[in-house]
């Protein structure tokens, strides 16, 4: 797992994303978003890069969306999860970025999905909460003391997001469809309500800082052996 900075983002990174990923980049009106997203790709090329002992060039991506897939809906752009291919075919990636955080998991094949969450005030947080939450979860939820509802709650949707993205679902797969453990407990899944729930799930909460909720999902029975390293020193080097 790498963690990394948007304000690490100079046009070096820029050099190294292909040509759908500029498109991309160039449809963001914030620099900001311009920003998360050049990191988070240029990262996820070098880190292929290195564990497939090749050039950031031969490294690609190719994108998967779980929900079309199933569908069968033709849908003429590519979206969804990214899969390494060229070189780095065999391992599995998952990326997000949020506020002043960008995180990137990689994998020697297991499938994996990571999140982070900015600890936001939300508008109308119960109406968010109602339906991204089993009623399991949000009684638990509505008894949290008032101050700790706003980060109970983005621990919750991490965790859930985490497990969408690992299965390649993303939000399409519905948030309540998945039932985790309270934000005072140790993640861990306690309902999947999907026909194709995958059977080996393991989750864990990531530490991304007070101002954040961060979890990562792997399909595997046990635990990863997992390695957490600063993006810096990589991005900085070219
Ligand atoms: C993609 C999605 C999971 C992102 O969640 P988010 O909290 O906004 O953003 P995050 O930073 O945590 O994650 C973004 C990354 O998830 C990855 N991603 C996209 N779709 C994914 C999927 N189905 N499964 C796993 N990962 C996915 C991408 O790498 C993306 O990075 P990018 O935007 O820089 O390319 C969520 O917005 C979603 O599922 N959207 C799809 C809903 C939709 O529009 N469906 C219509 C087409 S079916
Ligand atoms: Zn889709």
């Amino acid at each position: 797992m790498w963690w990394a900075d948007p304000a690490q983002a100079h046009p070096g990174l820029f050099d190294l994303l292909d040509e759908r990923e500029r498109a991309r980049h160039a449809r963001f009106r914030l620099a900001a978003d311009r920003d998360r997203f050049v990191v988070a790709h240029a990262l996820a090329r070098l880190v292929c890069a290195q564990r497939a002992d090749c050039a950031p060039e031969q490294v690609r991506f190719t994108l998967h969306c779980r929900n079309c897939e199933l569908r069968r809906e033709p849908r003429t752009d590519p979206h969804g999860k990214p899969r390494p291919a060229g070189a780095a075919l065999g391992l599995e990636i998952s990326i997000s970025h949020s506020g002043d955080r960008v995180v990137l998991a990689v994998t020697d094949g297991v499938e994996v999905g990571v999140d982070v969450e900015a600890v936001a005030e939300e508008r109308d947080i119960d109406g968010l909460a109602s339906y991204t939450l089993t009623a399991e979860e949000l009684a638990l939820w509505r008894g949290l003391p008032a101050a700790r509802r706003t980060p109970g709650f983005f621990r919750y949707w991490a965790r859930k997001e985490a497990l969408l993205k690992a299965t390649g679902d993303g939000l399409s797969g519905g948030l309540g469809t998945v039932g985790v453990t309270g934000p005072d407990a140790g993640a861990r899944v306690v309902s999947w309500d999907a026909p194709d729930a995958p059977a080996d799930v393991w989750l864990t909460d990531l530490d991304a800082g007070a101002d954040y909720r961060a979890a990562l999902a792997a399909l595997v029975p046990g635990p990863l052996d997992l390695t957490i390293r600063e993006a810096a020193p990589l991005l900085c080097a070219c």
